[in-house]
């Protein structure tokens, strides 16, 4: 199971070039070296600052917040995949929520940037999860299922080895309010059995499936304590190394 612990910081829209480089070095000043990968989810302007930084790091690794599905060309504001892996970006993080919601993506877009972001060598972190209607109507598990079967299915067994799912619910992310660890624990259960089923329980069971949503130092032990919670990706709670060093250290 250590083989699949995360802690991914999603720094989201937050964070100025010098505020980045201070929050990255007071993580490693004070995590020190971790028992398990820490990811910095950085805005696109500190990728390469903050990759410096994480290079010289054991454990310690850099995401990009997005990625455009084209190789190249007049898309105006976006950043290709072949960009962000010749700056030696690491992750990218796609399908997130807020990009669904803000900037209309769907699964099969989403599917077609995390082919791309693996053709150049940079490995995807997944997002996933339902919002709360669908939770109160208990749809929770088709709706998420439906998810990974567009975005992740269509993937060959060595494409989705690389990929690392995020199980966010919509209505825990920035609300306070957490999934319950058995909540979450119910759907990465769920998530990995979808994965076995499509790809295999060796492939199920070396994916890293990372709860989002809330995830704070008082209630990160617990969540990460069950059996299918490898990590977190952390929003709010990873702006301070105060806050995101105890959400790596509960690993
Ligand atoms: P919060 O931790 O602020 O709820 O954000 C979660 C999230 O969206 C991480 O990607």
């Amino acid at each position: 199971m250590s083989n699949r612990t995360m802690a991914a910081g999603n720094w989201k829209m937050n964070t100025t070039p010098a505020e980045g480089k201070a929050l990255a070095e007071g993580v490693i000043a004070n995590a020190g070296t971790p028992a398990t990968k820490v990811v910095f989810g950085a805005p696109a302007i500190q990728l390469m600052q903050i990759k410096e930084i994480t290079a010289q790091h054991e454990g310690y690794y850099v995401a990009a917040q997005n990625m455009h599905h084209e190789d190249k060309g007049a898309y105006t504001g976006e950043l290709s995949a072949a960009m962000l892996a010749a700056a030696g970006i690491d992750y990218v993080i796609l399908g997130h929520s807020e990009r669904r919601d803000y900037f209309g993506e769907d699964d099969d877009l989403i599917n077609t940037k995390i082919i791309k972001a693996l053709a150049a060598g940079i490995l995807p972190i997944y997002c996933c999860g339902e919002k709360l209607d669908i939770r109160e109507a208990g749809n929770h598990e088709m709706i998420v299922g439906k998810q990974i079967e567009q975005a992740l299915f269509c993937l060959e067994p060595e494409q989705m080895e690389k990929v690392v799912i995020a199980y966010e619910p919509v209505w825990a992310i920035g609300t306070g309010v957490t999934a319950s660890p058995q909540q979450a624990q119910d759907m990465h259960q769920f998530i990995r059995t979808q994965i076995a089923n499509q790809f295999g329980e060796g492939i199920a069971n070396n994916t890293t499936i990372l709860y989002g949503g809330s995830v704070k130092p008082a209630n990160a032990e617990e969540l990460f304590g069950m059996p299918d919670v490898d990590g977190g990706l952390v929003g709010g709670a990873s702006l301070s190394a105060e806050n995101f060093v105890p959400i790596i250290k509960a690993l």
